[in-house]
């Protein structure tokens, strides 16, 4: 009997806790700042494989022979040979293929692709090939093949190519491949006696996004589209500063004809000596203009960031060795990339750079507004090296010559790789005195920074630049993977970003893509093997946030006793908030108000949310995001929807001559409200 009286009294107890119940007030009538268009965005950096392999739909690996190791990607068989005469000049190299000497013998070459090449039935593939045939006249069959099928040939598609000129032409071909395939490869053959020239071997899918020729992968495209981000930040993240100044992303190489742009190197080839990838570079195919583009397609603003003539700091530790970094009196090339960018993005097509874009299908100015200069850069103390200023001294050469040709432009520096600490305040100062216009942060933390965080943006210095929450993330402690809880801890910490939109303009989660063979960073956005694609529960979350972020903010507040008076506090999981978080939002454009509140604990949740300004009953339009499931689960790319938000509706009631939303939230879950004012 005792025991039963035990368990009924501890059953009682957490009936108690799970209605403990947190009230919250929004003022609707009194419209805070304004969300800014570009609050929530995306951040592309090409790691984990989201340039080639990923999001650029090219399926050839090192099509134009100028990987170190030329024929990496390639198995040559018969007679083939690498030569470095060829028609463009910053990518020489090209393979002539030549008689193999008796009828039955064969020369030729195979493309093992990104991890293989995905291949669609009932989808078509363009094959292209800038080709000479010495003799006038040659012939080459092109297939894609199952290599390892029991079936009784190995090819999926096949067509003959005649190549008719001893000029250097390019040549197209469409394959149908008769079945899907995540691990196809292309297989050309010398088909007679005459010898054949071959450069810039490429394959596309004819369905790519906005069906481009040099075109993106139709689905990751979509997914980006479909998350409505309204910046777009470019091309990273590290790969901007490079490992060596050398290869540093150097946006000039990644304009122009594709077949010319030259190869760089990729820093995660190598960053990790334990996710290692030795055929990981930058084909440029995806280059800025394709950037631009692609910002322009999904309706963000374009936000470029370029190397400030410091090459990565973490790699090289000491700025004083020759080579690591630019020296102050020769960052004029540096600057003067900086404003030909510029140019380049907005110019008039009688400028130099303008013409290069409208040269590329674009005349139209893409109205380029920010520019980044540097992505994790910091100034060294005495304790810390001692080396001085060698961030802010060079962005400030930067900013006088951007300033004084653009004034209007928009300037991003860097608050460094952290969020607190002495970089931190070592810099948050210095790019106040420079008078940027935004300060790039980056946060990657675990489960307890973003639980204990919640006032980050509340507290916040107002005096000074906007923020740009550049690269951030939950990465859970010894569980540096997608989950679903840490991603609910994302949910939870942009309440916090969202409450504060006076200082935040903008936030991108990073990364954004990882190819499930090839990653080297987790957890990501969205991941993808060569045919599928799923959103992780990150995704899910920005795109709450995104597609629900309203026009200004609304004051949400609960009642908090401090000695004799009752102050409003912001819902951000301090003491006796139970784990809660929230914010709120008014929508003009549907007249709507907007309530997220995300529970961050392990029990379920009442909330009694009063619309102070609204009367009479309503109902609100719910969004779930919950599991069911365990706390580690995921998206799959077999179970793409496993988790996912759900709608559903709760009614608002009228008290005392308000209309008050009365709800209780599920564990571990996130709950967003949209109710007609
Ligand atoms: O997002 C991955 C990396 O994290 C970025 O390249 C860098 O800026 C940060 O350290």
């Amino acid at each position: 009997m005792k025991k039963r009286l035990l368990s009924l009294a501890t059953v009682m107890g957490m009936t108690l806790m799970a209605t403990a119940q947190l009230t919250m007030d929004v003022n609707t009538k009194k419209l805070g700042a304004p969300v800014q268009s570009t609050m929530y965005g995306i951040f592309f950096e090409d790691i984990n494989y989201a340039a080639d392999g990923g999001l650029y739909g090219e399926l050839v690996k090192n099509r134009s022979f100028e990987f170190p190791q030329h024929l990496m990607g390639w198995q040559s068989f018969g007679c083939v040979e690498v030569k470095d005469d060829g028609p463009f000049q910053r990518c020489p190299h090209y393979v002539e293929l030549s008689d193999p000497g008796h009828r039955d013998r064969r020369t030729g070459l195979t493309n093992e692709g990104y991890f293989g090449i995905g291949v669609k039935k009932g989808e078509q593939y363009r094959f292209s090939v800038w080709a000479k045939a010495p003799k006038n006249r040659a012939t080459i069959r092109v297939q894609l093949i199952d290599e390892n099928t029991m079936d009784e040939r190995q090819e999926l598609a096949e067509q003959k190519l005649d190549i008719t000129s001893t000029e250097w032409k390019k040549y197209t071909v469409t394959l149908a491949p008769k079945k899907t395939m995540q691990h196809a490869k292309l297989r050309i053959y010398l088909h007679g006696p005459n010898s054949v020239c071959l450069e810039h071997i490429s394959l596309f899918p004819v369905n790519t996004y906005k069906n481009r020729e040099n075109g993106m992968r139709r689905d990751l495209a979509q997914a980006l589209e479909d998350l409505h981000p309204g910046v777009f930040r470019f091309p990273g993240g590290c790969i901007v500063e490079g490992c060596t100044l050398d290869e540093r992303y150097q946006w000039k190489n990644s304009v122009g004809p594709v077949e010319n742009r030259p190869l760089n190197h990729n820093r995660w080839e190598y960053t990790f000596d334990h996710r290692y990838f030795p055929d990981y570079y930058q084909s440029y195919g995806l280059g800025f203009f394709e950037f631009f583009q692609l910002a322009e397609d999904i309706g963000a603003e374009p936000l470029p960031v370029i190397s400030c003539g410091l090459s990565c700091q973490f790699q090289n530790p000491d700025p004083t060795k020759p080579g690591v970094h630019v020296a102050l009196e020769d960052l004029g090339p540096y600057i003067q990339d900086a404003l030909d960018l510029v140019e380049f993005a907005n110019g008039d097509v009688n400028t130099k750079w303008g013409k290069v874009r409208a040269d590329m299908g674009h005349p139209e100015p893409f109205n380029l507004k920010y520019l980044g200069v540097g992505n994790e850069q910091w100034d060294y103390d005495e304790k810390h090296g001692g080396y001085g200023p060698v961030f802010t001294e060079r962005l400030k050469k930067f900013s006088d010559a951007l300033r004084a040709k653009y004034p209007n432009l928009k300037l991003i520096g860097t608050t460094g790789p952290n969020s607190e600490g002495w970089d931190f305040d070592l810099l948050q100062p210095r790019m106040k005195e420079l008078k940027v216009d935004l300060y790039d942060e980056h946060y990657y933390r675990n489960e307890e920074w973003f639980l204990s965080h919640g006032l980050r943006y509340d507290v916040y210095d107002r005096k000074g630049p906007k923020v740009f929450a550049g690269e951030y993330a939950c990465h859970g402690k010894g569980k540096k993977w997608n989950h679903y809880e840490t991603s609910l801890y994302e949910a939870a910490h942009m309440t916090g970003i969202e409450r504060n939109a006076d200082i935040v303009h903008m936030a991108t989660y990073a990364p954004l893509f990882a190819h499930v063979d090839g990653w080297q960073w987790r957890p990501d956005m969205i991941w993808y093997d060569n045919l599928r694609m799923f959103k992780s529960v990150s995704y899910y979350v920005q795109q709450m946030f995104t597609m629900n972020k309203g026009t200004n903010v609304l004051q949400l507040t609960t009642p908090k006793q401090v000695g004799k008076k009752t102050v409003a506090v912001p819902v951000a999981n301090q003491e006796g908030q139970n784990g809660l978080f929230a914010s709120a939002v008014y929508d003009k454009t549907t007249d709507e108000i907007i309530v997220k509140v995300v529970n961050t604990s392990k029990q379920p949740q009442s909330v009694s949310i009063n619309l102070q300004g609204m009367k009479g009953e309503r109902t609100a339009n719910v969004l779930e995001l919950w599991t069911n499931g365990r706390m580690e689960d995921e998206n799959t790319l077999d179970k793409p929807e496993k988790i996912h938000p759900v709608s559903l509706t709760v009614p608002c009631t009228e008290d005392k001559k308000q209309t008050v939303l009365n709800d209780q939230l599920k564990a571990m879950s996130f709950r967003l409200y949209r109710i007609k004012r």
